[in-house]
Formats: C-alpha cells, sequence, structure tokens
C-alpha cells in the first residue's frame, strides 16, 4: 500500500464528515488553562471541558487532526519509534451517539475506507474489574461487525482504560492492532497480542467517568466517544514499513539533513543503527516539534515550554555538530517542515519570520556557549577519567555546566555517556533546586487540578483572568495579547506578550480595574456565533487559536469580551477580590503574572 500522512489526515475527516461530524481545527500547541500539562498530547486533551458537559459551539460530533506534542521522551528520540511531535486523528461524540456506531464505523474505516485485509485486523475489548464489568457489549459489536471471536482480546486496565491523567474523564476502551508480520497472522489474538507485530493503530475511548482528586470515580453524566489514531505511525504501518521516519512525513527533511551533512548516502537508510543515522533521526524529529512550537509563539527559555523547546533545538544543533554540518542550519531543516505541514497548519507561514529570528538567535547564543562549554566539559572529564575512582560527574558540576554554558542535562549525560562516564542526577536535581528558576524547569506533572476542573475556585479565576486580560490591554495599550494560561484552584497565571517589567504604578491601575469589575457585580453572558461577528463586537481571542465556524463568546458587561469555551462564574461579585502577587519576565517579550482572588 502506498499511502502518505496527507492521504490518511484527508481520507480521515472526509470519512466523518460523511458521518456527519464538524471539522474542528487543531487546537495550538499550548494548552488553554490547564496546569498539569506543558503541551497538548492527545486529540481530546484540548476538548475535555466539552467531554466533561460544557457545551461545545459547532455541536455534538466533531473529528480533527491535533498537534500534539510528548516531551516525556525525548532522551529516546533517535532511536526508530519515537516522536516529540505527531499529528492525531480523532472523532468525538460529545453524549451523542455511542458504542454501536462507533464500532461500525471503526470497522468501515478499517475494512472499506482503508482497505485493511480481515486477517490482519484484530481488537482487545476491557476485560472487567471493581470499577467497571467486562465489555462483552463491544466484543458482541465487534463480532456482529465482522471480527471473528478468535481476534478478540479481554484485556485489564493496563490495556484497555483509558484515562488522560490521575484525575479526570476515563474510561474503557477498545483498541485495533494491525499484523505487520510476513507470515500470516497467529490464530489467537488473546494468546499473541503481546507480539510486538500486532501495531496498535487505533484506539476508541468509551469515556463514561470522571476520576476525582479523591481517586473516587463519578459517572458522567454525558457518554463520549474519544477516538485517536496516531497519523504518522499508521502511515508507516499501512505501508509495511517499520519507522515513522521511513514515511513521507520525514523523506526530505532527512534529505535534507544529509545533504547538508555533505553524506548523501546517509538519507538512503534512515533506519541504520549508526551514531550518524542516529543523529539525523534526532535533527528530523526535534527540528520539527521546535518549528511547531515555535509557530504557536513561544520562545526558547529557560522555564515551561521555553525550555523544553530549547533542549529540542540544542540537542538538534549539537546533533548537527556531531554530523560535521557547519554554520546555522536549522532554519534550512524547518524549511522542510513548513513544505510538509505548511498547508495544514499554517501558523507555520503565517509565523515564519518569527521561526526564522527565534531560530536563528537560538543558534547563535547556543554555538558562542557550546564551544566554551565543550571545552570546559572535556576538561572536567579528562580529570575525572585520569584521577577518580568514580567515573561520575558531580550533579553540581553538571549544574554549572547548564548555569554557565546553556548544557541542557540531558546533554551533559549524552556528552558523559560518550567518554564512559555517568552523572550524578540526584545531586543536579538538588543544584537546580536551590536555583529558583531551573526548579521550575521541566517538570510536566506539577500541578493538580486540570482541564476537567470545574470547580468554583477555577472557575472564578478563570473569569478573573479575562478580566485581567481586558485590564492590561486597558493600562499597557492593544499590543498586549495571551501567551497562555495555567491556573489551578489556588491562584491563575498569565503570560502576555509586553517588552517591560510592569511598574508598580501599572499594577495598582490593573488591579483597581479588575476590581471596579468585581464590585459592579455585572452578569456574566454567553453567546454562541461565528468568528467574524464576535471580532466585529469587538470580541479578543487567544493567540494561536484556530476557530472553527461557531464559536462561544463570553461577555462580562462592559469590561470584557472574549472567545472562549467556559465555564465562567455566574456574575463577576462572586469573584472576591483580585490581587496581583507578582509580576516576572517569563521569556522573551513575555511577561507573566500571577495573581489570586482573596
Ligand atoms: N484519548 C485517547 C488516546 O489518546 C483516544 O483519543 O489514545
Amino acid at each position: 500500500m502506498n499511502v502518505t500522512t496527507d492521504d490518511l489526515r484527508k481520507k480521515w475527516l472526509e470519512f466523518w464528515k460523511k458521518k456527519n461530524h464538524i471539522i474542528i481545527p487543531s487546537a495550538g500547541v499550548l494548552p488553554d488553562n490547564d496546569p498539569t500539562a506543558l503541551f497538548h498530547n492527545s486529540g481530546m486533551h484540548p476538548l475535555v471541558p466539552y467531554l466533561c458537559g460544557q457545551t461545545h459551539p459547532e455541536g455534538r460530533q466533531l473529528a480533527n487532526a491535533q498537534k500534539c506534542i510528548r516531551t516525556g521522551d525525548i532522551d529516546e528520540v533517535g532511536d526508530a519509534t519515537h516522536l516529540t511531535f505527531f499529528e492525531m486523528l480523532g472523532n468525538w461524540s460529545l453524549g451523542d451517539y455511542f458504542k454501536k456506531e462507533q464500532i461500525e464505523w471503526s470497522f468501515e474505516f478499517l475494512t472499506q475506507e482503508l482497505n485493511l485485509p480481515l486477517e490482519k485486523l484484530a481488537v482487545s475489548v476491557f476485560a472487567g474489574d471493581d470499577d467497571a464489568p467486562r465489555d462483552q457489549e463491544a466484543a458482541d459489536l465487534w463480532k456482529a461487525a465482522g471480527i471473528p471471536e478468535n481476534k478478540i482480546a479481554y484485556l485489564g486496565k493496563s490495556d484497555n482504560w483509558w484515562a488522560k491523567g490521575d484525575i479526570g474523564p476515563c474510561g474503557t476502551d477498545t483498541e485495533m492492532f494491525f499484523w505487520t508480520g510476513d507470515e500470516a497472522a497467529p490464530k489467537s489474538f488473546q494468546e499473541s497480542h503481546n507480539d510486538p507485530r500486532w501495531v496498535e493503530i487505533w484506539n476508541d475511548v468509551f469515556m463514561t467517568f470522571n476520576r476525582k482528586a479523591d481517586g473516587s470515580l463519578e459517572e458522567l453524566e454525558q457518554k463520549n466517544i474519544d477516538t485517536g489514531m496516531g497519523l504518522e505511525r499508521t502511515v508507516a504501518v499501512l505501508n509495511g514499513k517499520k519507522s515513522v521516519y521511513e514515511t513521507d512525513a520525514f523523506t526530505e527533511i532527512l534529505a535534507k539533513i544529509a545533504e547538508l551533512s555533505g553524506d548523501p548516502k546517509l538519507a538512503i537508510n534512515p533506519l541504520a543503527e549508526t551514531a550518524a543515522a542516529n543523529s539525523m533521526r534526532v535533527i528530523a524529529d526535534h527540528i520539527r516539534s521546535g518549528s511547531m512550537i515555535l509557530a504557536d509563539k513561544v520562545s526558547p527559555s529557560n522555564v515551561d515550554q521555553g525550555y523544553i523547546l530549547r533542549r529540542l533545538l540544542r540537542r538538534a544543533i549539537r546533533h548537527g555538530k556531531k554530523l560535521g554540518i557547519e554554520g546555522h542550519f536549522t532554519v534550512k531543516i524547518a524549511e522542510e517542515v513548513k513544505k510538509k505541514l505548511g498547508h495544514q497548519y499554517t501558523e507555520l507561514e503565517k509565523n515564519w519570520n518569527f521561526i526564522v529570528e527565534e531560530l536563528e538567535q537560538e543558534e547563535e547564543q547556543f554555538a558562542k556557549t557550546l564551544e566554551t562549554g565543550e571545552r570546559e566539559f572535556n576538561k572536567l572529564a579528562g580529570k575525572i577519567l585520569e584521577f577518580s575512582n568514580k567515573k561520575e560527574l558531580s550533579g553540581k558540576k553538571a549544574f554549572w555546566l547548564y548555569e554557565t554554558y546553556g548544557f541542557p542535562f540531558e546533554m551533559t549525560e549524552e556528552l558523559c555517556a560518550e567518554q564512559g562516564l555517568t552523572v550524578d542526577k540526584s545531586g543536579f536535581d538538588e543544584a537546580a533546586k536551590k536555583h529558583a528558576e531551573a526548579s521550575r524547569a521541566g517538570s510536566e506533572q506539577k500541578f493538580k487540578g486540570g482541564l476537567g476542573d470545574t470547580s468554583v475556585e477555577t472557575t472564578n479565576l478563570h473569569t478573573a483572568t479575562h478580566l485581567l486580560h481586558a485590564a492590561l490591554k486597558k493600562v499597557l495599550g492593544d499590543h498586549v495579547e495571551q501567551r497562555g494560561s495555567n491556573i489551578t484552584p489556588e491562584r491563575l497565571r498569565f503570560d502576555f506578550s509586553h517588552g517591560e517589567k510592569m511598574t508598580p504604578e501599572e499594577k495598582t491601575k490593573v488591579e483597581n480595574l479588575v476590581n471596579e469589575a468585581i464590585d459592579a457585580n455585572v452578569e456574566i453572558t454567553c453567546e454562541e456565533t461565528s468568528v467574524d461577528d464576535a471580532k466585529s463586537q469587538g470580541a479578543i481571542g487567544l493567540f494561536g487559536n484556530k476557530y472553527g465556524e461557531k464559536v462561544k463568546m463570553y461577555t462580562m458587561g462592559a469590561f470584557s469580551k472574549e472567545i472562549c469555551g467556559g465555564p465562567h462564574a455566574e456574575k463577576t461579585g462572586n469573584l472576591g477580590k483580585f490581587r496581583i502577587k507578582k509580576e516576572e519576565a517569563s521569556s522573551r517579550g513575555v511577561r507573566r503574572i500571577k495573581a489570586v482572588l482573596d
């Protein structure tokens, strides 16, 4: 079969359109108001509020291709399967159709749209435990559709239960597998499901519960369908390839890297287990992710998303050096990313100047520190190898390399490994903890709460965020744009574009404006309308988000009008007193405010 990533995406979207789904645009890579994650990591992630019962302006049947970033495994990238950026194809029923339709449509898509031979397909369903019984209904539906009993496996929680995190919507699922072996597929899927030649290509979640903070399950008011298919991986499987790096998603990117390295032969086998092929894959993946993150206007920095971006870019740059690429090269790779994905994700084109500037700047800054840093590192490593029994670099030194030369820990670890040294990770962590900024970097699961949290506290803080956004525009000017919002039950955190530190007077003005809006106790209303109409009414939108045909617009008296999914307080008077606790830099040209409601 010869299917490209564009083909599969198109087939997917057209199929769901035929089934009366609205195709919604991909949300940006940054989650909005979600303190539990740095990036959107699945198709359902931006839809959590709607899966929990908020109404979606486009209706109850949705589908899309969503940009996802998973950075838990940056260090694994370089092998043949891991990606830090990928597209997830998804379809959703928000309290509309359920198991029967979904399983019938899944079967139809696999066997009629993708023409997959029945004998290579298998499915797994939930075997049952204390939380939920065996999903016999799903098994029966698969059988009715045409999957034979011997190709159905009944598996436990670790296989057939899907949850976004420790808290939030979850439920049993059914997964679909494709046989990639050369010989015929084994007879019994129950017995052979662990064989790696069965590759999972699609996951249908029957979202039935909400896991609460205390660990208990409550039934969701609406039962949802949430499905996800990894685009690149499925294309690889359909083409009989072992790796995503052998798909069209990477052909031109890898060829460009080979060309720049001066050894075009490198491109011939992207799966080779050589150090050079490994470096190529690292560069290809990291510049692809980096470009997608930059396209949503994140700059490299030492905290949060900016730090992940910095790690990706710096690791790629270092591997470029290993390949012998001379001079700046990241923009040339990013160009290939734009050629490949720009038609689907137009922000690559729209924010191209920003992407180029940031890449150039990061490359220049890193090149400077890298050279000095590597010299210092080699001196250090030489000393350890010569004088020390323990072939280990201390955590303190690793942190010193980080602070002084911008060496991400993972890079120091890699440099050490090349010389046969280990690094004391816990020592590094300890040193980092002492350093206020560094201690905030890199950790992904920091807060409780999240998009499933519709407590009064987070709802009020969300409303306060709108008032703050409006007040900042009034006090500082129209250049203020939201760059990130993160809400826990205790505080709000708001990132916005602004070049300078705010003066005490400006802060007081902003506080007063928000408190005036609260004291006015105006009613908060929500309307469904088109983006154009919302904009013509003066509503502000969220930066980086692309909207579908219909949006929800929240109005708070004359103070604020904003496109947003909700939920919000009923009246501004519910909020209490607003207080800014901190105003600081977040990355270049971006300020961060932390504020509370007393
Ligand atoms: N949420 C499920 C997943 O990520 C299905 O979309 O696999």
